[in-house]
């Protein structure tokens, strides 16, 4: 590899290490701080590095890729698989990047080997980057999985050729390729099915595997099989024809029934993840009724132990309640009788998170939780506002710190206002009815302080992109960026001691004037609470541009410099109302120390339990 390669694999390594850590827990409170605020200034010189090496050493190659050699080539290939191989991802973006450069050059050279092989790579690659998005809708993310789609669709197109094409390796990646267009989400669960089903067709036809001896195709088929049987955990769509069932009874039977026996032989519990998967089919062909699932759930749920941290333990522990949650949410005539039940299955919950070891975090504890973050049932017992503060804290502490700094700046500006004019929050119903000045004032401070904590709550849902990118985003990396707006809005709004805050995750990246910005969705006439929002919109802004996470879009500014600049965009992208104040060289120090204070309580707090409770909200 070339040494730009070999220095920009190093950085990764050493940034994911430095990421996943914070200073020991048991430091003095200034030498902690200290201790992260020496780490971030590492992470922040790598991430420079890091765009300075692609900028010196990748993108001129890329650029000139028709005249490299092949050397050059095999080298760039070898360095593409460190980025990403299919199971461990350092940096899967960069990957994409550089293998839809290959494809290109494989297309000019008509190299059709090369352009079946390119594609499947690419098509991988997406695939890894549509698994990140966690828990959206599919009209939000249909466009990244049909982009994931056309490659291995692309290179599936192929198999017409099969005989023509002479070596196994081709062969391999068009049949591979055949049986991962069924990746990702789909509208219906018979759309899906019907792919797989076309598939196996194809890996037990003797003709194709006569000409392929060397292909693996037991493991194919298997692997097929699972596909088919996991394709229904969950879905909103009951029902199935028959012929869609008799596929997945025989795919569930080939995958689970194997597991179960071996289990028995051995005198244990089959594993709880089949266990509940079979159920699942059983209950979506028909077999019996949601009753019924749930109470066999509960079984599982059950056997939940709190001190076992294993995968198999986590599921039980956290990704089951989060489909039992799921089951309710979309019939809540089935809630009553089992919120009891359901009280105590989220206190254990949270229990079970602050008692796991932080080592044993290995992302899957945190993955499971942002299932459960979209299916969570609020009923009067365990918040959801407090679930979700708990997440951030422990698992994006970074952007914690940011949102607790834009709480505590949008809390200290709010506070200014309310002094010249105690009504100006009266756009909001909920706070205009509030007679007692003193009460109005306490809860448009907390409104403040709630807003800012959870703007960007929907981060969680691509989070990937942020603790995980050490370099400049990619234009559509920057584009899946802006779904957290969507994400923020969706899990905020759907529960009641969240929702208020909702108006403020969807428009704090629109502008005052509607002229540019995210998302459409967002109309700021029509918002009840704009003037809270506008204030978070320029607060936000503040906040990230001058500090260093704004790395990632390229742009970052000094605070002084961030001041001018919203000046400067009085009226189109900030409220006037807001920036008038801003011209006050006091109020801007003001509001800096308001978000540095932040920052600084909410570093404290990451130390762990043993620290000052986060603010409580109301
Ligand atoms: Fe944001
Ligand atoms: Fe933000």
């Amino acid at each position: 590899m070339q040494p730009y390669q070999e220095e920009y694999l190093a950085n990764l390594r050493q940034f994911a290490a430095l990421s996943s850590g914070l200073p020991p827990e048991e430091l003095p409170p200034e030498a902690f701080l200290a201790g992260a605020a020496q780490r971030q200034a590492q992470v922040t010189r790598l991430v420079r590095r890091n765009i300075e090496l692609l900028r010196s050493g990748l993108f001129p190659t890329l650029d000139h890729l028709f005249s490299a050699g092949a050397e050059e080539l095999e080298e760039l290939r070898t360095f593409s698989f460190q980025l990403y191989d299919g199971r461990t991802e350092l940096d899967v973006g960069l990957f994409c990047h550089i293998r839809q450069a290959l494809l290109s050059l494989a297309r000019q050279k008509r190299d059709r080997p090369a352009m079946i092989r390119e594609l499947y790579w690419l098509g991988m690659g997406r695939n890894a980057l549509c698994s990140k998005l966690v828990g959206f809708e599919l009209p939000d993310v249909e466009r990244y999985m049909t982009r994931m789609r056309l490659c291995f669709t692309e290179a599936a197109a192929y198999l017409k050729y099969y005989d023509e094409i002479e070596d196994t390796e081709t062969r391999g990646y068009i049949l591979r390729a055949k049986a991962n267009i069924s990746l990702g989400q789909f509208k219906s669960p018979s759309e899906k099915i019907r792919l797989v089903k076309d598939t196996l067709q194809v890996l037990q036809d003797r003709d194709y595997q006569k000409k392929a001896p060397g292909l693996p195709w037991d493991r194919f088929i298997y692997l097929t099989h699972q596909n088919m049987a996991s394709s229904i955990s969950y879905s909103k769509e009951k029902v199935m024809t028959a012929q869609d069932m008799a596929d997945i009874m025989e795919s569930a039977y080939i995958v689970y029934q194997r597991r179960f026996q071996e289990a028995e032989r051995l005198h244990k519990q089959p594993p709880a993840k089949s266990a509940f998967a079979y159920h699942a089919i059983e209950y979506y062909c028909g077999l019996y009724g949601l009753d019924t699932l749930l109470s066999k759930l509960e079984g599982l749920l059950d056997g939940g132990s709190a001190g076992d941290y294993s995968t198999d333990g986590m599921y039980v522990m956290i990704s089951l309640p989060a489909f039992y949650s799921q089951y309710l949410q979309q019939y809540p005539e089935l809630i009553p009788p089992r919120r009891e039940y359901l009280e105590q299955l989220y206190r254990r919950i949270l229990d079970y998170v602050d008692a796991c070891p932080r080592q044993a975090e290995d992302g899957q504890l945190f993955l499971y939780l942002r299932q459960l973050s979209f299916t969570f049932v609020e009923t009067g017992g365990v918040s959801y506002g407090e679930f979700l503060q708990k997440l951030l804290l422990r698992f994006a502490p970074e952007l914690y710190l940011h949102s607790r700094a834009v709480g505590e700046g949008a809390r200290a500006l709010c506070r200014l206002i309310l002094e010249d004019d105690p009504g100006f929050f009266d756009d909001a119903g909920f706070l205009q009815a509030i007679q007692d000045p003193a009460e109005k004032r306490r809860e448009v401070l907390d409104y403040a302080l709630g807003c800012g904590l959870f703007h960007d709550v929907g981060k969680l849902s691509v989070i990937e992109l942020y603790s995980r990118t050490a370099r400049q985003w990619f234009r559509e990396e920057s584009e899946m960026a802006r779904l957290h707006v969507i994400a923020g809005e969706t899990l905020l709004s759907q529960r009641p001691s969240t929702r208020r805050y909702a108006p403020a995750a969807l428009g704090h990246h629109a502008w005052y004037d509607g002229s540019r910005g995210y998302p459409d969705a967002y109309r700021r006439l029509e918002c009840p609470c704009r003037q809270m929002v506008d204030v978070v919109a320029l607060v936000d802004w503040l906040e990230s541009t001058s500090s260093s996470t704004q790395i990632y879009n390229g742009e970052a500014l000094t605070y002084e410099e961030a001041v001018q600049s919203a000046v400067q965009l009085e009226g189109r992208r900030f409220s006037p109302l807001l920036t008038a104040r801003l011209r006050d060289a006091g109020t801007a120090r003001l509001l800096r120390r308001a978000m540095e204070e932040g920052r600084r309580a909410a570093l404290l707090q990451t130390r762990g339990p043993a620290d000052p409770p986060a603010p409580a909200l109301p």
